[in-house]
């Protein structure tokens, strides 16, 4: 088996000017030159992409947008499309995020329709899937899960480059974390769903996200079938966010080295 490897990605959501996360990431990049096995994205606001393609280009961190439109352009007041992205550097985008969902009215089929355009386009979609609290406690949470996949993926042809980030909505800026035995089942799950959907699940990133910080990352981050992390809250403290990184790397030099023994 392969190596594993780490994609750690920070959602800003709707924090920093355009100035400030020039600020903010200047320092990030100069602490960040990379490690093996570990990639990292940072997921500013629209209006900060042009600021950090400029600082990250030609560096190791990848750049990520929060939202897109379908469409590739129109009288779609307000929207942003994918060759927008592309045009700034944009690598990787969230499709589909529980508060998009739930206060912007987000429905399956505009999830799915995102995703597509995404993939079509050349991004690399994030998508994101997760129950509610009350979905937990009545135990549907792997049915959820489940039509959110299966519907997000109905409208792109073969998709291959894509992320999946499994953020339960309980979790998110709670600071409740799900436990890393409950993390596990849920993404286990999660890719035996990728491959009765045809996909090629082993090489599909499947990310936790929901009040990750370094306390907790080892553990989430050591379940087989946890590729890495969507970090809200603690991406905005880079001290906070490249100890996590570290924590990655420090994970990913460990697998390495099993691989070795092992081959
Ligand atoms: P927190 O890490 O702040 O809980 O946010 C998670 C999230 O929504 C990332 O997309």
């Amino acid at each position: 088996m392969a190596a594993k490897k780490y994609l750690i990605v920070g959602n800003w959501k709707m924090h920093r000017t355009a100035r400030e996360t020039a600020e903010a990431l200047s320092h990030l990049a100069q602490r960040w030159s990379g490690a093996r096995g570990v990639t990292l994205a940072i997921c500013p606001p629209f209006t900060a992409l042009t600021a950090a393609a400029k600082i990250l280009s030609n560096g190791p961190i990848r750049l990520g947008a929060q939202n897109l439109h379908w469409e590739e352009e129109g009288a779609f007041t307000g929207e942003i499309s994918s060759a927008m992205l592309r045009d700034l550097s944009v690598e990787y985008v969230i499709v589909g995020h529980s508060e998009r969902r739930a206060l912007f009215h987000e429905d399956g089929p505009t999830v799915a329709k995102k995703f597509a355009a995404a993939v079509t386009h050349g991004l690399k979609p994030i998508l994101c899937v997760g129950e509610t609290e009350a979905e937990r406690e009545s135990d549907e949470q792997k049915e959820i899960v489940k039509r959110q996949i299966r519907e997000a993926l109905r409208a792109a042809e073969a998709p291959e480059n894509f992320t999946i980030a499994y953020e339960p909505i309980w979790a998110i800026g709670t600071g409740r974390t799900a436990t890393a035995e409950d993390v596990q089942l849920m993404h286990g799950h999660i890719r035996n769903v990728l491959r009765e959907c045809g996909v090629a699940a082993d090489r599909i990133p499947i990310l936790y996200g929901g009040s990750v910080k370094a306390a907790n990352c080892t553990q989430l981050l050591n379940r087989p079938d946890v590729d890495g992390a969507l970090v809200g809250g603690a991406s905005l403290r880079n001290d906070e966010f490249l100890a996590i990184a570290g924590l990655a790397a420090e994970l990913a030099k460990r697998e390495e080295g099993v691989e070795q023994i092992e081959s």
